[in-house]
């Protein structure tokens, strides 16, 4: 893949997709089985390595991609996904999940829900037992307390401290942090390690988020895409990963594409349906995940000093079991870290480096 891609060279190897005008959708279904494929964001490796065992042993699809990032929102220690994920301003986890089934042609989705760690099932749930899409908030939590899900705490100490931090350094016109004292030291921050973390996290709040597709040797295809959502939200706040269309897309007969970074810019261009729609159009993965990223670009006249101000990344795999992705920006953060994504191709799972359509931002963005 080239990860390079010039934006001139993005446009004019777009233009030449479209007019190839082969549409994936009308390929005659092959005899051959193919090749299984999971493709998640960068912090999915020990997902796509779960769903591809998972549909090894014969499991569905979805199935698969659900007990994937299950690892990633039980894990405390990423703080962009369910348990240990960054809270809204008020102190408050609060979850969005999607699931869609290829072949079932169904989607189910839960949004600003609390203290349940594994909203993908529970989106799974709303896809399978009730005729209703989307719950949110505390319909949400009901639902899956009826479901047999167990109220948790899912505020880490780690998390908690982001907060309290942020919340402290907010501004200088309230009484929130240390007051006037002869002391130096802040408690709060007690190594400069730990300072350091604190204040890149709360300089550019992140959007993570776990977004996994998988394709089957039948040709079936799923996808599911959880978050905490926009670190310090206001509560309530709904971004892109409940939304279909948005964070998630999958048409059995075309393929997959989800999202994570800022949720409002994916929401503003209908994201992973225009991925999955480029790729019906006989675009690439890789392609088809640039138009979207050059669409949000386009939505700020591609002014670099408003799009340093966030990341966003698209992923996507198509029936022929092909995948790419694509981000704003190549290297982000102060190690200027490589924009990357998970993929099992069935083989290896391993990162691979992303298309990107900036180097880097003007300043670092997480
Ligand atoms: N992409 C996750 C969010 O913005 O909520």
């Amino acid at each position: 893949m080239d990860s390079t891609f010039t934006r001139r060279g993005f446009l004019h190897g777009t233009a030449s997709a479209a007019t190839g005008l082969s549409l994936t959708a009308q390929l005659p279904a092959t005899a051959q089985p193919l090749q299984p494929v999971v493709v998640s964001s960068a912090n999915g490796l020990r997902a796509t390595q779960k769903a591809m065992d998972l549909m090894h042993k014969g499991a569905d699809t979805l199935a698969a991609v659900v007990a994937g990032v299950n690892i990633v929102e039980d894990d405390p220690n990423d703080n962009s996904v369910g348990y240990g994920g960054l809270p809204n301003e008020d102190g408050e986890v609060e979850l969005d999940a999607s699931v869609m089934h290829g072949p079932t042609k169904r989607a189910g989705a839960v949004a600003a829900l609390r203290n349940i760690k594994n909203p993908s099932q529970v989106a799974k749930l709303v896809m399978e037992r009730t005729d209703h899409l989307l719950l949110s908030g505390e319909g949400a939590l009901r639902f899956a307390l009826a479901h047999g899900f167990k109220k948790e705490n899912l505020l880490t100490d780690a998390s908690r401290m982001v907060w309290l931090r942020w919340k402290e350094t907010l501004s200088t016109r309230d009484d929130w942090g240390p007051g006037l004292s002869i002391l130096e030291d802040d408690e709060l921050a007690q190594t400069p390690e730990q300072q350091q973390l604190l204040d890149r996290i709360i300089a550019n709040r992140p959007t993570g988020t776990i977004n996994c597709l998988a394709l089957n040797e039948r040709g079936d295809i799923s996808g599911t895409t959880t978050t905490s959502g926009l670190a310090f939200k206001i509560p309530g706040r709904i971004g892109d990963s409940p939304l279909i269309g948005c964070g998630l897309f999958v048409d059995n007969a075309v393929g997959a594409a989800g999202s994570t970074g800022r949720g409002e810019e994916c929401i503003k261009i209908n994201g992973a349906h225009t991925v999955v729609e480029m790729m019906r159009r006989g675009a690439s993965p890789t392609a088809a995940c640039l138009e979207a990223v050059k669409r949000v670009a386009d939505n700020y006249n591609g002014n670099l000093k408003k799009l340093s101000q966030f990341n966003i990344h698209f992923y996507a795999l198509n029936k022929k079991g092909e995948y790419g992705a694509a981000a704003l920006f190549g290297y982000v953060g102060p190690n200027r870290k490589r924009s990357q994504y998970a993929v099992h191709n069935g083989r290896e799972n391993k990162l691979l480096d992303s298309a990107y359509l900036y180097e880097a931002p003007l300043k670092p963005t997480s």
